[in-house]
């Protein structure tokens, strides 16, 4: 498994070709799918848009961590890793059929991680592919990355590295595309998620949920990129993948009249250049500072672990 991901992840750097140390990688199994948004939206029983989403079962219309310790009221959590009770998601997708309906897509499981109910996601904390610590998130963490009003490539570039990938299989890795892809896609369509690598150093969730956390000022994450001096605290690299899986609806028959893609995110977005990703940090203790610092490599003996099959029970 892990030797299979380290080829699949040479695609992804080959540019620079760094040594890739080690990465944490696991799956979460889907917890709910729900107009809910307690990081955008707090409160609101009916957020803008639905959203799929994985993780730890202190998830709820407010999330407000000044009142609540996540990682001690939770006590369980979809992931495979017993620790985290941090909550993932992004928008959920639909297909827009010539006749008019629209439906939802359901998400399927990745490599290595088959049986997670309902697909849900598959969750990457990389602690740097040069060597150096990283600073783990720490209690009352959020951020979002993306912005769901884009709708050009232009806007799309202020965020490095969200991506769609046309599945040909479940082990397509490339190429990565900033908009959805305009094919059908034998597998699915995979939706990637990179976060920002820098954080101010103290600021744990401002107003906008974007501008404690920055990318590298030169270069990448990947190439070990130095970062900016108004975010000079390096953080893990935080990566979600979906699959969505669009199969059923591969039929050109089923498209639109104009052969336009029919795939649309929750939010009215056909481009894709709109897509984003939420984050509430929820691990126990210092966890994941541990996993950090053991560089462990998908596999962790630092930190507790759950079968699936537990992760999926989470309600
Ligand atoms: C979710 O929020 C509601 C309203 O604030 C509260 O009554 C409920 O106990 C919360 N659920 C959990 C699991 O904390
Ligand atoms: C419209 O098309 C979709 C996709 O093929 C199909 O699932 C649905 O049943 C159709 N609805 C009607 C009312 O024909």
């Amino acid at each position: 498994m892990a030797i299979m991901y380290r080829c699949l992840l040479a695609a992804v750097v080959a540019l620079a070709a760094p040594v890739v140390e080690a990465l944490l990688r696991f799956s979460c199994s889907q917890l709910v799918v729900e107009r809910l948004d307690p990081l955008v939206f707090p409160g609101l029983s009916q957020s803008p848009h639905v959203h799929q989403i994985v993780g730890g079962n202190m998830f709820n219309t407010t999330m407000d961590p000044t009142r609540n310790d996540i990682a001690s009221e939770a006590t369980c959590t979809t992931c495979t890793f017993a620790e985290d009770f941090s909550n993932y998601w992004t928008a959920a997708l639909y297909f827009r059929a010539r006749n008019g309906s629209v439906i939802r897509m359901p998400q399927i499981p990745n490599v290595g991680f088959g049986g997670a109910s309902n697909g849900g996601m598959t969750v990457y904390y990389t602690p740097s592919y040069n060597g150096g610590k990283v600073t783990a998130f720490q209690r009352g963490f959020r951020m979002v990355v993306g912005n769901p009003m884009y709708r050009t490539a232009a806007e799309a570039a202020k965020n490095r590295q969200l991506t769609f990938i046309c599945l040909q299989d479940l082990s397509t890795r490339s190429p990565e595309t900033t908009d959805m892809p305009k094919q059908a896609c034998p597998a699915g369509i995979m939706a990637n998620v990179r976060f920002p690598t820098c954080w101010d150093g103290k600021t744990l969730d401002p107003p906008d949920h974007t501008s404690h956390v920055a990318y590298p000022s030169s270069g990448t994450f990947e190439s070990g990129g130095p970062c900016p001096s108004t975010h000079p605290v390096k953080i893990p690299q935080l990566f979600y993948e979906t699959i969505f899986d669009t199969r059923k609806f591969n039929d050109k028959a089923l498209w639109p009249e104009d052969g336009s893609q029919p795939f649309v995110w929750a939010y009215g977005d056909c481009t894709g250049y709109g897509t984003h990703g939420d984050y509430v940090f929820g691990w126990k203790g210092d966890a994941l500072q541990r996993a950090m610092d053991a560089n462990c490599d998908i596999a962790c003996a630092q930190l507790k672990t759950q079968s699936i099959a537990t992760g999926n029970h989470t309600t």
